[in-house]
């Protein structure tokens, strides 16, 4: 069993951005080349967190406020720490998580009525020292993505947050791109409009040059 701490990879992005896909492939990748890797998701990824999600994702949190609903997905988050992330982590495996604290920021924050000092305190307080090692920003133009999740969802209803309006989801990119600018040394923007297979080779390299060629090196 290895005694070094694994790494801790996180995917973000709007709405209809690929993500699910390019975690499965990384997973996938990761776990050919021999390294014990968990896909895990927020909200969610324990039952207590899984059990806030239905809640949230209902909306049954959104009449209460932004603040309130960045509360929530925060004691997600700490419980989907505790019991999965940093176990994981400390057997020295590869953590995988689609979405975490930067959609906190961009989603909670979108709505313009938070306080940076606030989400600022809320991370350091669930977040800690366990911040992921390297964030991969999948990016495209709001009206792609929107087009791609209503094609995805097919005849199903929108769920609370693709139901937000388009300069919501403006926000949400824009916001995105500031936290990759704020962080380059843990962030890379990657087009999400190329093909599936330009986007996994893209990751791929980020993953290779940023966390196994120093990890293995
Ligand atoms: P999900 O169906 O997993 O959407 P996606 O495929 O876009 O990841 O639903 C998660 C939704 O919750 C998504 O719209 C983003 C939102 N969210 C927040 O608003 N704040 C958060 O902290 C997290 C983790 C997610």
């Amino acid at each position: 069993m290895s005694t070094t701490r694994g790494r801790f990879i996180t995917f973000e992005g709007g709405e209809g951005a690929g993500k699910s896909t390019q975690v499965r492939k990384l997973v996938a990748a990761l776990q050919a080349r021999g390294i014990e890797t968990v896909a895990t998701r927020e909200p969610g990824g324990s039952p207590n967190a899984e059990a806030l999600r239905e809640a949230l994702l209902a909306g049954l949190v959104a009449p209460l406020g932004p603040a309130a609903e960045a509360l929530v997905f925060s004691a997600a988050r700490i419980d989907h720490l505790d019991k999965l992330i940093r176990p994981a982590l400390a057997r020295g495996a590869f953590v995988v998580c689609d979405r975490f604290a930067d959609s906190t920021r961009a989603y909670q924050g979108a709505s313009g009525k938070l306080a940076d000092s606030f989400i600022d305190g809320l991370e350091a307080i669930t977040v800690g020292d366990t911040q992921p090692d390297l964030t991969l920003i999948l990016d495209l133009p709001v009206e792609e993505g929107l087009a791609r999740a209503s094609k995805r969802r097919g005849g199903g209803e929108v769920d609370r947050f693709e139901a937000e309006d388009v300069s919501f989801h403006r926000a949400l990119r824009q916001s995105f791109l500031a936290i990759a600018a704020a962080h380059p040394e843990r962030c890379v923007v990657i087009d999400a409009t190329q093909p599936m297979d330009i986007v996994a080779a893209g990751i791929w390299r980020a993953v290779e040059q940023r966390l196994l060629e120093r990890t293995q090196a």
